[in-house]
């Protein structure tokens, strides 16, 4: 054997830590990418004090989703003068938005990586120690990792995640995940079923079908018919009844009532669904390019309702976009008033460098007006919560545990298949095990019950 064609393996039980922000993709790609550090020898630590890289997902969200990692970086610069040798590396959105301004305005990152670049970090890695930063920022239109095994980091072995796209083809004007994520493309449905499998076969109870817009999910081989989002949404389902699937994000324009059909045939499929408004004014939709109406949004709305009549529903909406009135503010309350939704996250319109809405509208709306509108909007969500929470007392429902309280380790915390959090006496329950629950009394965040 010729020593010298042997690579001497990378990491060589050198340690890799990863913090990450932004979206469960971002979670799921942190996964991916000790995944492939591991198969380069570097072991994965939690402390960031003991790591001998830090790498830090990060989100292009909004402006102060990218204003804290600015911010943590900073932070990050105690560790590099405790070690010298620390390598810190940028990954995610904001690393395809900024690429080498991290490094020159930072000064202490080294390497920076894309969301599609991830399989080039091992030999950025090898350059540093060569003395030369590396960035790798392409967008790719095939990368989807679909042979790449996630290592899990959430330790609870409950519930996991399972990317089944990528990207985003969408082009809502607001946004600057097509442009940091790129086009959107879909993983071989076998891989995600496999996966899906093996967590089911070692333990976990729950998997989440991730995507930026699940529905548009398709996949076809040669002349083969094609696989959408229903088909695979029933065949993961199909793995066990006692596997709990959840899926997230769907888009208005593409949730079909097939899907809604197949969650009333399938009991394990949660009665959750996630389906962001972002503005309850046809006008805003439109300058939003949302692609649906208010009407349309309405008719989903109780199609939903009218196959599943406990499903939770929740939303995201944004308050203060380019050119909104007051009048299309108070549209956004009256939608919200009439959904009643369970749960909303909702922001302040941040304006993101080379989307449509920076290049062709003016983010007019005052700041004060921002805030006073989003205050309102807060303040409606969490009486819709607390009603919608109130509904639920007296009411039994079948709770998948995660942990134990943060409060109290007499009890216990799951999740309903609505995706509420409900707290419970621990008695001989285990992490994973489905409990019946009745519910006894509520906040507008949490429900609380006993055992039955
Ligand atoms: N400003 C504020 N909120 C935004 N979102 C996306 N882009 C922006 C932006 N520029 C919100 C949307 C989306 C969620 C993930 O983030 O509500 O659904
Ligand atoms: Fe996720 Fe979008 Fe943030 Fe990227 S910009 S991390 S896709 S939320």
């Amino acid at each position: 054997m010729d020593f010298k064609t042997i690579r001497p393996i990378l990491g060589n039980g050198k340690k890799l830590h990863i913090e990450t922000y932004g979206c469960q993709m971002n979670s799921g790609d942190s996964e991916i990418v000790v995944s492939i550090m591991q198969k380069e020898g570097f072991f994965y630590t939690n402390k960031i004090e003991e790591a001998d890289i830090i790498l830090i997902n990060t989100c292009s969200i909004r402006d102060n989703a990218e204003k804290r990692i600015w911010g943590r970086l900073k932070e990050f610069s105690k560790y590099k003068k405790l070690n010298r040798k620390l390598i810190v590396g940028v990954i995610g959105c904001m690393a395809k938005r900024l690429n080498e301004e991290l490094i020159e305005k930072s000064k202490i990152v080294d390497i920076v990586v894309g969301p599609d670049s991830y399989r080039d970090l091992p030999d950025l890695v090898r350059s540093i120690r060569k003395g030369v930063k590396g960035v790798s920022v392409l967008l790719s239109q095939e990368e989807t990792y679909a042979d790449i095994s996630p290592v899990r980091l959430d330790k609870s072995g409950v519930s996991a995640f399972i990317a089944i796209m990528r990207g985003c083809n969408n082009m809502c004007s607001y946004c600057v995940v097509p442009y940091t994520r790129g086009i959107e493309r879909s993983r071989n449905p076998q891989t995600i079923i496999n996966e899906a499998k093996d967590l089911f076969e070692s333990g976990y109870k729950e998997v989440t079908l991730l995507g930026q817009n699940v529905n548009s999910y398709g996949w076809s081989e040669g002349e083969g018919d094609k696989i959408g989002f229903p088909d695979l949404l029933r065949q993961v389902a199909a793995i066990s009844p006692q596997l709990r699937v959840r899926f997230s994000t769907s888009h208005p324009k593409d949730l079909s009532d097939e899907v809604l059909e197949i969650m009333v045939a399938m009991p394990n499929i949660c009665r959750a669904i996630h389906l962001p408004a972002q503005s309850g004014s046809s006008r805003m939709l439109e300058l939003m390019n949302r692609k649906y109406s208010r009407e349309w949004y309405l008719d989903r709305m109780y199609s939903i309702r009218k196959h599943l009549p406990d499903c939770s529903i929740t939303t995201d909406v944004i308050a203060g976009f380019c050119g909104e009135t007051e009048e299309d503010h108070k549209e956004t309350i009256s939608l919200m008033n009439e959904v009643g939704y369970d749960f909303a996250y909702m922001y302040k319109y941040s304006e993101r460098p080379n989307t449509k809405a920076q290049r062709t509208m003016i983010d007019d709306v005052p700041e004060e007006v921002k805030t006073a509108r989003l205050t309102e909007i807060i303040d409606l969500q969490q009486k819709l919560s607390l009603e919608s929470n109130k509904l639920d007392i007296g009411k039994c429902f079948e709770v998948l545990v995660e942990g134990v309280s943060k409060r109290s380790d007499t009890k216990l915390y799951g999740r309903t298949s609505q995706n509420k959090v409900l707290i419970f006496d621990r008695k001989d329950y285990k992490i994973g095990d489905y409990v019946m629950v009745n519910v006894t009394e509520c906040s507008s965040a949490t429900l609380k019950g006993e055992s039955i």
